[in-house]
């Protein structure tokens, strides 16, 4: 047999390096083999940092003359990708891509504005954004007005000389409320108004063609549609977007190269994904808004709904795949009966699934207020939201239709 030297013959394929000179070290292994063919689907840069040939390379990568990644907290090509994915499907210049939902919004909310300034928020944002904010104004000095974001004249009442960012979402969450958002932005001038369109997609609104400076998503949900991933996304304008992603980078908001992957996998269905989805809710709120068992169902397409008339004016293919009801069964234990039935639409404190799934508001996504905190936005304990998945419409009005009856059930207790 042989020695081998230990040199391989093409030692620089796809940045990774190895000139083995002496016996081959484990810490260098990891070598790919040259080949010409290009991968069909985009590979993952699961690195940390990227290589670099020398400090003239260096000195071109910082000031654009060579195009590359130098350490994936500041960027990666998987984190590009998506970034370039969520700018285009927005309508953006640019976009980031952030550890999670709550990394996007704190990242923006810290690019945008400084101690003692002040913010314009939607007082029924989902909970942990209210606590973020809180968080601001207890430790940080941001001033905060809390503000129904339905209400055009309020938000515009709110605005002080030193405002310098409104947060809010399309559809609240848990009372699907629909915001205007062109109306905001007309009505907010020169203040940025941000967009948390979790709930919406691009498939059903683009806020930044409404007037919004920058739109964010939880990528979590829709966008990546699979219940396996964190992140999130944003886009905007260039300049607002650089400041964005420095921030993230500095504070250690970025998202990693295999979420970002999968996410940027997620987008290729999304169009298909939101069609069934819409499909099926609107189905499911008139079923359920007629049912025994059931108080009352807030979804934007029933006529009662606060914003129906927003909703069918902004939302011509559909309003999205949560909708909230009020159990006729009195407090927690209906829920947990209605739970206990519903075995195959599982309670878990997420949504946009590629499975059905209820949660309870009150204890999850609103547990860390009081009870008087949470009435007076008008989530009570009988509250239950539904995120509605791929499922055929037939199967999950028939489950539903079991659990709810046996949320009425009390004499099994
Ligand atoms: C509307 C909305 N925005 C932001 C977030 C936070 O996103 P993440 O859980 O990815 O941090 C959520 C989470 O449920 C959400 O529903």
């Amino acid at each position: 047999m042989t020695q081998s030297t230990g040199r391989l013959p093409d030692s620089s394929f796809h940045g990774y390096q190895t000139n083995f000179m002496s016996a081959p070290q484990h810490a260098r292994l990891g070598h790919i083999p040259p080949f010409d063919t290009e991968p069909s689907s985009p590979p993952i840069y699961q690195t940390t940092a990227f290589d670099i040939a020398d400090l003239d390379v260096l000195a071109q990568l910082h000031t654009g003359e060579a195009k590359g990644h130098i350490y994936t907290r500041d960027s990666n090509p998987n984190r590009a990708a998506l970034a370039e994915s969520i700018a285009l499907l927005e309508g953006g210049e640019a976009g980031g891509t952030f550890s999670s939902g709550m990394g996007a919004i704190a990242a923006i909310t810290m690019s945008l504005v400084k101690a003692g300034e002040h913010v314009i928020v939607g007082r029924s944002l989902y909970g942990i954004t209210l606590k973020l904010m809180a968080r601001m104004e207890k430790n940080f000095g941001v001033r905060v007005t809390y503000v129904d974001a339905c209400d055009v004249t309020a938000v515009a009442a709110a605005i002080e000389p030193d405002t310098r960012m409104c947060l809010v979402e399309t559809i609240s969450n848990p009372l699907l409320e629909v915001v205007d958002v062109a109306a905001l932005a007309a009505a907010l001038g020169d203040v940025p108004l941000v967009v948390d369109s979790t709930f919406t997609t691009p498939e059903l609104i683009r806020p930044l063609e409404q007037g919004a400076a920058i739109v964010l998503h939880s990528a979590s949900k829709y966008l990546n549609g699979h219940g396996d991933v964190m992140l999130g996304v944003a886009a905007g304008s260039l300049a607002q977007m650089k400041m964005v992603n420095a921030t993230a980078a500095t504070f250690g908001q970025n998202s990693n190269p295999f979420e970002s992957w999968l996410t940027q996998r997620g987008l290729r269905t999304l169009p298909l994904r939101m069609q069934q989805i819409v499909s099926t809710t609107n189905q499911l709120a008139a079923f359920l808004a007629d049912h025994p068992a059931v108080n009352r169902v807030n979804h934007p397409t029933l006529p009662h709904h606060a914003t129906h008339e927003v909703a069918a004016r902004l939302y011509p293919n559909g309003t999205g795949g949560i909708i909230s009801m009020e159990l006729k069964a009195e407090g927690k234990p209906g829920v947990s009966r209605l739970m206990r039935a519903a075995a195959d639409i599982p309670f878990s404190p997420t949504l946009a699934d590629s499975r059905t799934t209820i949660s309870h508001p009150a204890t999850t996504s609103h547990g860390f207020m009081t009870r008087s905190e949470r009435a007076d936005l008008g989530i009570r304990d009988e509250l239950v939201r539904l995120s509605v998945g791929l499922e055929s419409a037939d199967v999950l009005m028939a489950e539903l239709d079991a659990a709810l009856h046996a949320s009425l059930e009390t004499t099994s207790e």
